[in-house]
Order: C-alpha cells, then sequence, then structure tokens
C-alpha cells in the first residue's frame, strides 16, 4: 500500500514539488490544493485555497492522507502545521511559531541577536519619526524592510537617505503593505554576493541541499525593484562545499538548536539567504518553505527520493540522510505578465507549451495560469518556471532559454540574463 499524499499550494514551485513526490515510488494517490493547470497532469487538484486551514484539514482526515507537504508560507503562518498535527496528520512545514522565522522578521533578528548568528546590524520600530531619526544617524545606503509578510517585496534597499525616508513613508505612513508594515525593521546595508542554502530539518538535524541563487530584481543586470524571483539556478559556484559546511556550522545549526531551546522546535525546509563577502558570511532572510522559483531547479537536480526526506522532517528521524544530486546544473527562467511585480492582466492565452516541452531535460512549471474553454492562459505575475539541465549553468541556461523562445503571449516579460554571474 503506497502513501497519501497532499500537497497545498499551487504556484511554480507546488508544480516542481508534485512532479518530484509523483515520482515517487512510494506515492500511490497525490492530490493539490488548488494546484494548477500543470499540476493536474499530476495530481488530483482539490479546490481549496491555501489559507482554508480548517476544510484543508478535513480534507485530509477525511481522505486519510499520509503525509501533507505544505508549499506556501502562508498556511504555514497561519497554524496549518499545528492543526494537522493536532489530528495526528503528519505534516512537512514547520508550526504557527516556528514560521515566525519568516513571517516576523523582528523576530528572526532578535532571534539570531539572542543567540550571536551573524547578520546585518539592526533597530526594530514602529513610529515613522523614530525610524526616521535612526536613519539620520546610520546614513545611507541603509535597507528598510517590513517585518511581516510582502511577498518577496518588502525590503526597500535605499541608496540615499531620501530613498531611506520615501520607505518609511510607504510602510510605515501610507502603509502601502498594511500591517506587514506595523513594525520595520531598518538594517545595514551588506555587500557581496547573494546565495541561496535551503535544508531538511527534522527539528534537531539538518541536511543541507546544494546551493542555489536567484535573481530577484525584475530587470537584466539585477535592476529595478524586487520581485518574487525572477529565476534561479544550482549549484551557486559562490557557495563552495567549504563554505557550505560553514553556513551549516555557523548559520542554520545553531539556528535550529537556538528554535529548539525556545521551544519552537523546527521542521520542514529551513532556506537561509545568505550575504557572502570574502570570508564573511551573513543571513539576509529565513524563508520557512522552499524558494520559489529556486524549488525548479533545485528538484531537477535531486536525484534521491524526496519522499523519504519529506517524511524524516515530520517524523524528527533525518539522522544519517544525504541528499543525492544530478552533476549536472539546473536553470530556471520565470516567465512574467506585462506589469509584474506591479498589478498584471489575466487572461492571455499561452503558445508554445507544447513545443518547449518536447525539448529534452526541459520541465515547463506552471505559476499563475489558468484554463479557459481547454486554452491555458495567463492568472498572475509570475506564469511559467521554464527550467532546464545542461552540462554546467552556461549550457542549462541555453536550453533553458531555447525552451522560453518556444512560448509566448501578449506581453510576456522575463530576464534575459539569469545565471550571468554563474557563466562568468
Ligand atoms: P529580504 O526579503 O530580507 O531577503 O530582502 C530581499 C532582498 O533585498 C535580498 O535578497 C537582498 O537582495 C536585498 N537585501 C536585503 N537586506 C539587505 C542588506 N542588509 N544589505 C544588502 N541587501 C539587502
Ligand atoms: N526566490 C525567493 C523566495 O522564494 O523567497
Amino acid at each position: 500500500m503506497g502513501m497519501k499524499v497532499l500537497l497545498i499550494g499551487g504556484g511554480g514551485r507546488e508544480h516542481a514539488l508534485a512532479w518530484k513526490i509523483a515520482r515517487s515510488p512510494l506515492v500511490s494517490r497525490l492530490w493539490c490544493a488548488p494546484g494548477n493547470p500543470g499540476i493536474k497532469a499530476l495530481a488530483e487538484c482539490v479546490p481549496i485555497g491555501v489559507e482554508e486551514v480548517e476544510a484543508l484539514t478535513h480534507f485530509a482526515d477525511e481522505h486519510r492522507v499520509d503525509l501533507v507537504v505544505v508549499g506556501p508560507e502562508t498556511p504555514l503562518t497561519l497554524g496549518l502545521s499545528d492543526a494537522l498535527r493536532a489530528r495526528g496528520i503528519a505534516v512537512f512545514g514547520p508550526s504557527r511559531a516556528a514560521a515566525a522565522l519568516e513571517g516576523s522578521k523582528v523576530f528572526m533578528k532578535d532571534l539570531l541577536a539572542r543567540h550571536a548568528i551573524p547578520t546585518a546590524p539592526y533597530r526594530t520600530f514602529r513610529d515613522a519619526e523614530a525610524a526616521r531619526a535612526w536613519i539620520r544617524t546610520q546614513g545611507a545606503p541603509i535597507v528598510v524592510k517590513t517585518s511581516g509578510l510582502a511577498a518577496g517585496k518588502g525590503a526597500i534597499v535605499c541608496a540615499t537617505l531620501e530613498e531611506a525616508m520615501e520607505a518609511v513613508e510607504r510602510i510605515m505612513v501610507q502603509r502601502e503593505f498594511g500591517t506587514a508594515g506595523d513594525e520595520v525593521v531598518v538594517e545595514g546595508f551588506l555587500r557581496g554576493e547573494e546565495a541561496s542554502l535551503l535544508a531538511f530539518v527534522d527539528g534537531e538535524r539538518v541536511v543541507p541541499l546544494a546551493g542555489a541563487q536567484d535573481h530577484k530584481a525584475i530587470f537584466d543586470g539585477d535592476r529595478g525593484p524586487n520581485t518574487g524571483g525572477m529565476g534561479a539556478y544550482s549549484p551557486a559556484p559562490c557557495l563552495t562545499p567549504a563554505l557550505t559546511r560553514r553556513a551549516v556550522e555557523e548559520i542554520l545549526l545553531p539556528t535550529v538548536r537556538a528554535m529548539a531551546a525556545e521551544g519552537y522546535p523546527y521542521r520542514g525546509i529551513l532556506y537561509a539567504g545568505l550575504m557572502i563577502d570574502g570570508e564573511a558570511l551573513r543571513v539576509l532572510e529565513f524563508n520557512v518553505r522552499f524558494g520559489d522559483p529556486e524549488c525548479q531547479p533545485l528538484l531537477m537536480r535531486m536525484q534521491s527520493d524526496i519522499m523519504p526526506f519529506l517524511l524524516a522532517c515530520a517524523n524528527g528521524s533525518l539522522e544519517g540522510m544525504q541528499v543525492e544530486w544530478d552533476e549536472r546544473a539546473a536553470l530556471c527562467v520565470v516567465m512574467a505578465a506585462r506589469g509584474y511585480p506591479g498589478s498584471s492582466p489575466k487572461g492571455d492565452a499561452i503558445t508554445g507549451l507544447e513545443a518547449a516541452a518536447l525539448l529534452p531535460d526541459v520541465q515547463v512549471f506552471h505559476a499563475g495560469t489558468r484554463e479557459e474553454n481547454g486554452v491555458v492562459v495567463t492568472s498572475g505575475g509570475r506564469v511559467l518556471g521554464v527550467t532546464a539541465l545542461g552540462h554546467g549553468v552556461a549550457e542549462a541556461q541555453r536550453r533553458a532559454y531555447e525552451a522560453v523562445e518556444r512560448i509566448a503571449w501578449e506581453g510576456a516579460q522575463f530576464r534575459r540574463d539569469i545565471g550571468y554571474r554563474a557563466v562568468a
């Protein structure tokens, strides 16, 4: 008897998770709530939204689901894992209290400070005038962030004092990010190269994945406002094996121990956004889920069956486990709708999906798509994650863009330089 799995989410990350979970010989049935047209080929999609904690828990109970895999952060911060565990259902994903590592930057920064885990110097504020006064004493460049969730758009890197004042105005006065901006973190600007190190965590133990890098800015050359992520690749050349070991010893393990010691044992994926500057290694952010789009290239490279890892995180039994990786690189190019990261129109018909899927070692992961009369149309900002394997990042890049060229819709936008650092 195989296992019954319920996956929560409907973006590119969840399409990649569905693709990987569906390949596991341990799984006999896979549902996805709410899923998307790409996921539909791999799982039975259930029309329940990711924030409907009660309905999701009820569905898992009723269908005797063996494992729930939570993709996005919002249901985690709403306590979905707690609700499932209370009913005796195994879940891959941290508790509500542990999800504060992502859900509250104030919690995260204070935890790191209490445990001397390296991160940028910071202050937290609830009052705009106090924030302005401190910023004046610090000067620019400086970074102003909402404490709460803002879909990757709540961190404003300010090159000048004027920009910093404007960021305070937008977050704290105009309240552009709503209650996410009730508290802000103002922190020192860090130089260096960013990398993402994700790890499976079972409450105590840490099993790192391969390194990855993403591109957050909307335009080529890392210019323009931040987005949820316009592309990603793995491996990340700057995350050498030695630096990865240091990141585990100096950042991931101390954080997992700190969480356990303070009464919030962490289970699930822990994503550390790192800034690497020569020998200096610091935390920019934590996410309590797979990165999107980092998940797409990472899972294409992951050779091990993912199910034993998801189960071990849920059950506290990661001891001695290690992930096997494809030696090849993988690279994902996000195709977004016009207007993104601002509001974007929906309902534009997408062509070329079949032609792109014919290319070997290419997966076109759906993110913001829906089906209208049998036609796949755009339905969100980030629409597709076109991902390819290749011998080295340069070849993966060439193959991903070959697939991107086959796909089109009115006003599609994508960066043309995903992976440039690794290729250089
Ligand atoms: P966060 O949501 O905190 O990860 O911030 C989003 C992005 O803003 C990061 O990926 C960085 O590119 C940039 N950023 C955030 N904090 C800093 C910092 N202290 N110094 C430099 N860049 C930063
Ligand atoms: N790609 C960055 C994130 O998932 O937060």
